[in-house]
């Protein structure tokens, strides 16, 4: 049966901008919450014989989206990403419509050349004058792509013959890195015991005199430290480790220097925090996830390499003569430099965001962040009520509830959170520093004003004057 393709398009045309729409008016919740019990029977997602027609599938489409959280909404602050900017949106559906696979050129001529424009770009923002990269499923993925390369750099035989054979190699990030780098090792056969984590300081950077002492011990139980990874942003704390102090520890132990800057990375577009990466430019891997503060959809994420052809010698060459073949296109087959085979063409929305924006509408975007962090800290400071956990680093402040006269505060406010993030008003997260519950505020959406942040605070003591405290 021919396809009414605008009848389609139009029907789902409208849901798209109704949810846009939605993401933008005030009134909107962030989320209708459903406990899983209750949203499965509303949902209906058993598959059935028939299937269904068109109007069925917009009606449970409708539904998905009536209760998914609307990430764009200016009152969600919950994760590391949110505001999807509508230049990446486009550029995310024509990737889709093209529907493309990045292994070679030949099915993928305008995909890859983009991609490639954008590594070479972003490379050369890092500083890396020699530089590489690939476009991978998540910063854990480039996490793990950082300690292979360090790996066969090391201990090529890795490669070919497994660890079994292997000395006993040591990896070494903070006590704030993310928890990738423990897949990393426990992939790679190196063993996520192997990974030790240096102290960080109240700031949650991490001490290189920590990691020079954690170093040196291992040298002592005779292991091989190869790879430190430093964060520029942490998961928590938003806290930038001293990329140079670090590196200069790396170097001097003949270890490969990582930077995993997946929630961070994109600051380096702004040349008022750009100080902040001093050093980058002689580190040998860089994570960077567009998705979180360039807002782009989810998944876009790059790995960089301060180095050439790294990648390409370290995947197993087996025989792919059924999809590489010798042409005009030379290193254009980004499947040859990939641990995927099918990868989607990604970079398409960072490229239609970055083009729309160009680099200053980005800096701008980003100061913007810098300035809302501020205005939410100087809140927090302001009210007495409010406890500010630990001075802001960078775009994350946490903060508690603390009315000066409750002994379990961990308790109140873990209760706060969830009645806030149930009623859909407002949106934010959780973590611990030490064994003290902190609400974590984060801003990844440059379209919030301060007079969200005014709206959160309106819903945050809503909630609390609506809980019973006692
Ligand atoms: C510092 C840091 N590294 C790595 C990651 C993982 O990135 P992804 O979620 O893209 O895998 C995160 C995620 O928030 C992060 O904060």
């Amino acid at each position: 049966m021919k396809i009414n393709y605008k009848s389609v398009i139009n029907q789902a045309f409208h849901l798209i901008v109704r949810f846009l729409e939605n993401a933008d008016n005030e009134d909107a919740p962030v989320v209708n919450y459903k406990s899983p019990d209750n949203l499965r029977n509303i949902l209906d997602l058993q598959i059935s014989d028939e299937g269904i027609d068109y109007d069925k599938l917009f009606e449970h489409i409708d539904n998905y989206l009536k209760y998914s959280v609307n990430t764009r909404n200016k009152q969600f602050f919950n994760q590391l990403y949110s505001g999807t900017n509508i230049p990446g949106f486009l550029g995310e559906v024509f990737s889709a419509v093209s529907n493309t696979s990045m292994y070679t050129y030949e099915v993928a001529p305008a995909a890859t050349l983009t991609e490639k424009e954008l590594i070479g770009k972003m490379c050369g923002i890092a500083g890396f004058k020699n530089g590489s990269g690939i476009f991978v499923t998540g910063g854990s993925n480039a996490n793990l792509l950082a300690m292979f390369s360090a790996r066969n750099k090391f201990f090529p035989e890795g490669k070919i013959n497994g660890m079994q054979n292997s000395p006993k190699f040591t990896a070494f990030v903070s006590d704030q890195a993310h928890y990738s780098f423990g897949t990393a090792a426990n992939l790679l056969g190196i063993g996520a015991e192997a990974l030790i984590k240096v102290k960080s300081d109240e700031y949650g950077k991490m001490m290189p005199e920590e990691l020079e002492k954690e170093i040196f011990a291992s040298e002592q139980r005779h292991e091989i430290p190869f790879f430190v990874a430093a964060t520029a942003g942490t998961t928590l704390l938003g806290a930038f480790d001293s990329i140079s102090d670090i590196d200069k520890i790396a170097k001097k132990h003949n270890c490969w220097m990582h930077l995993d800057g997946s929630f961070g990375g994109s600051i380096i577009l702004s040349s008022k925090y750009k100080n902040l990466f001093k050093g980058i430019e002689t580190v040998d891997s860089f994570t960077w996830n567009p998705h979180k503060l360039m807002n782009i959809p989810l998944i876009t994420s790059v790995f960089l390499l301060n180095h050439k052809n790294v990648l390409k010698t370290n995947l197993t060459k087996l025989s792919t003569d059924y999809i590489f073949h010798e042409n005009e296109a030379e290193n254009c087959d980004l499947g040859e430099i990939s641990i995927q085979c099918g990868r989607k063409a990604d970079a398409l929305k960072l490229w239609t965001s970055w083009k729309y924006y160009g680099d200053k509408g980005y800096e701008k975007r980003i100061n913007n962040l810098f300035d809302t962090a501020e205005y939410f800290e100087q809140k927090v400071i302001e009210n007495e009520q409010l406890e500010l956990m630990s001075e802001r680093q960078t775009l994350t402040v946490c903060f508690r509830y603390n009315p000066g006269n409750i002994e379990n505060l961990n308790v109140l406010n873990a209760h706060i959170r969830e009645e806030l993030r149930k009623s859909g008003k407002s949106m934010v997260n959780y973590g611990y520093i030490g064994t003290d519950l902190t609400i974590r505020f984060v801003v990844a959406n440059p379209e919030v004003q301060k007079s969200d942040i005014d709206i959160f605070f309106k819903n945050f003591f809503y909630t609390i004057n609506e809980i019973n405290i006692d």
